[in-house]
């Protein structure tokens, strides 16, 4: 379809449904936009909330120029403003997913929350994949039992989702494995750039699906975004992406009150010469959009440790786990 001029759709019920395309915005050609594109500025939204200066710098538009394309993304956006009572009303429909673990729990506040992303953090075989895969079961309990009585979307960067092992922890729960299983959408990603698709296309998908959704598990997070942009330089585009792919993941669980958990690697810190020699990947950008990070470690006899180190509003603390047969257990 040809596009008409904005003039031509000035007031007419087609702007509206319109999607707007970089190029809609003022000093914006083809050329500029393509710079934009591979910058990392594909929305208009990503435009609007952008550092002016780095717009600049990524397509040759004059700091000037960037600023007016900026305030037109801005006007053309539903900035996303609520009231406060708004605010209050949404947040009371959190709910939460119970972990197996009264503890796990407790250090949580109850559970994993909905519109809200939690993250787990840890060395290889600390436990994160076995609390998504517990977590996607749960999420189907009843709300009396725990869960949210809802679907799972699996996004499995590293293809280490087990259908055996969810089939397993539904058996000795007493569960049917087999709709436990049909429940749970699993997508795997190949690259970062896959992995932000299929994120971006969830609303789209969550509308059409016959079923509610309560859960995303992103595991992990980090791998393929870490691979690919490993060379010297690449880091700025690599959080600039991330920064993007976790709003998305967050405007979905808004939208859908879906929990969000992630899966993410820690890389040893040289320059911590006392306690644990290890931080999580994804610097800021990450520490700051998962409300709840939990570091998961191995503790004696086989126990695992989870450490909650950040949250809004709950206290820092440390609690035991066991993974048994059934998923997560008690200590
Ligand atoms: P990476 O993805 O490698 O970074 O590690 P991870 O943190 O995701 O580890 P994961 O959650 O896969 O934990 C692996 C550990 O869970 C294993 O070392 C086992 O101790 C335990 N585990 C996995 N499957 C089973 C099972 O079927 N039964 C029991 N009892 N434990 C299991
Ligand atoms: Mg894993």
């Amino acid at each position: 379809m040809a596009r008409k001029k904005k003039e031509e759709l000035e007031g007419t019920e087609e702007l509206e449904e319109k999607q707007l395309e970089l190029e809609d915005l003022p000093g914006v050609g083809p050329m500029t936009a393509e710079k934009l594109r591979e910058a990392g500025y594909d929305t208009i939204m990503a435009i609007a909330v952008a550092p002016t200066q780095e717009l600049s710098d990524s397509s040759g538009m004059t700091v000037a120029g960037a600023m007016k394309a900026q305030i037109a993304a801005r006007n053309a956006l539903d900035m996303g403003f609520i009231s406060g009572t708004e605010l209050v009303e949404r947040k009371s429909v959190v709910e939460r997913i119970k972990t197996g673990s009264e503890d796990f729990d407790g250090l949580l506040g109850g559970g994993v929350e909905t519109q809200s992303i939690t993250e787990a953090f840890g060395e290889f075989g600390s436990g994160k994949s076995q609390l998504g895969m517990m977590l996607a079961v749960n999420c189907q309990l009843s709300k009396e039992e725990g869960g949210l009585d809802k679907d799972v979307i699996y996004l499995d960067t590293e293809n280490t989702f087990r259908p055996e092992r969810i089939k397993q922890i539904s058996e000795s729960r007493g569960l049917d494995p087999n709709t436990i299983l049909s429940r749970i959408m699993v997508a795997r990603a190949y690259t970062s750039d896959h992995q932000m698709l299929l994120v971006d296309k969830l609303d789209e998908m969550i509308g059409k699906h016959p079923r509610k959704f309560g859960l995303i598990i992103v595991d992990s997070l980090m791998s393929l975004f870490r691979s690919e942009y490993a060379g010297r330089g690449t880091l700025a585009t690599r959080q600039q992406k991330l920064n993007r792919h976790l709003h998305a993941l967050q405007s979905v669980a808004d939208k859908h009150n879906m929990a969000v958990y992630v899966t993410n690697q820690v890389q040893s810190n040289p320059g911590i010469f006392f306690g644990n020699p290890t931080t999580a990947i994804g610097g800021h950008i990450l520490g700051h959009a998962s409300q709840f990070r939990l570091f998961l470690r191995k503790g004696k006899g086989g126990k695992r440790v989870a450490k909650l180190v950040d949250s809004p509003y709950l206290p820092e603390g440390e609690i035991l786990f066991n993974i048994t047969e059934k998923g997560i257990e008690e200590a």
